[in-house]
């Protein structure tokens, strides 16, 4: 059979007019990109930090080489026994002989950012949709950079220099220092600030009172969390999304536990921990 190959002209970015995102038209994901392509991607990336690619039809390798255009894909620190391809992670709530296939079951996944409980934290994470339940299980991404922008300029004096703990609630996936970030930390690349801080992974902030800690915190996620910073995705089979967990943070909602959604999962990571 001959295969399409992608083309650069055929390739066009719309934006998703809310809050993040756009969707990339015009790219089989099964095949290989070029370097015009790839850096294509890559601007995007840095652009809307989330890029959703539709009906791509992919095996784990597939995901596993688009993955390698934007980093290494790293084995998950989790366990995950029933994959077969380093690299893939399996979400699922599906059970295989009474046992889970794969991580996160059905109820809500809070807000967080990809592994920011270790010193270097993920940077851009894929998923890819195989089965997905008629309702619930949308997954929800809120733009911290256009957060800390609009913060008020006595807040983000306030929070200049701070930096707050990250922890995972399964214990056994801590490092054994408690890990910290600057609350406010600048992409590498674009220099954007964005507040690095998410409900679900950071504790309290360092060199603080635990009632002004967990009171400025309430604060800060109120304002994130505003309806104006969140995008929803919800899911279709086949659908392939990429996202950069520096300025991000993202959420799944629940989903009945009688439904199965089973999404494929790869990841890279800093190579240097967030800075501010
Ligand atoms: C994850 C995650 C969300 C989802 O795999 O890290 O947050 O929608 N998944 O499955
Ligand atoms: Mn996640």
């Amino acid at each position: 059979m001959v295969q399409a190959l992608n083309s650069i002209e055929k390739v066009k970015i719309n934006s998703n007019d809310g809050a993040l995102g756009a969707e990339v038209l015009g790219l089989d994901n099964s095949q290989s990109l070029s370097a015009d392509i790839i850096s294509l991607i890559n601007r995007s990336l840095l652009k809307y930090s989330l890029l959703i690619f539709r009906s791509q039809s992919l095996t784990d390798d597939d995901q596993i080489r688009f993955t390698e255009y934007f980093g290494k894909p790293e084995i998950h620190i989790r366990d995950n026994p029933d994959v077969e391809t380093p690299g893939i992670f399996l979400v699922s709530n599906v059970l295989k002989d009474g046992k889970p296939i794969g991580a996160l079951g059905n109820d809500e996944i809070g807000f967080h950012s990809d592994l920011s409980y270790l010193p270097k934290p993920g940077l851009y994470s894929t998923l890819y949709a195989i089965e997905i339940p008629i309702k619930g299980g949308s997954t929800q991404w809120c733009n911290n950079a256009a957060a800390y922008e609009t913060l008020d300029s006595e807040t983000k004096d306030q929070i200049h220099g701070l930096y707050a703990t990250h922890q995972h609630f399964n214990k056994s996936l801590n490092p054994s220092t408690i890990t910290t970030h600057p609350i406010v930390c600048s992409h590498p690349i674009t220099k954007q600030k964005y507040l690095f801080i998410t409900p679900l992974f950071t504790k309290n902030i360092v060199n603080m009172n635990p009632y002004n800690s967990k009171r400025l915190l309430n604060k800060l996620f109120k304002h994130m969390l505003s309806s104006q910073f969140i995008w929803t995705h919800h899911w279709n089979v086949k659908d392939l999304v990429i996202w950069d967990n520096r300025p991000t943070m993202h959420r799944r909602e629940p989903f009945s536990k009688e439904s199965r959604r089973i999404m494929k999962r790869t990841q890279t990571f800093c190579q240097e921990p967030p800075t501010a």
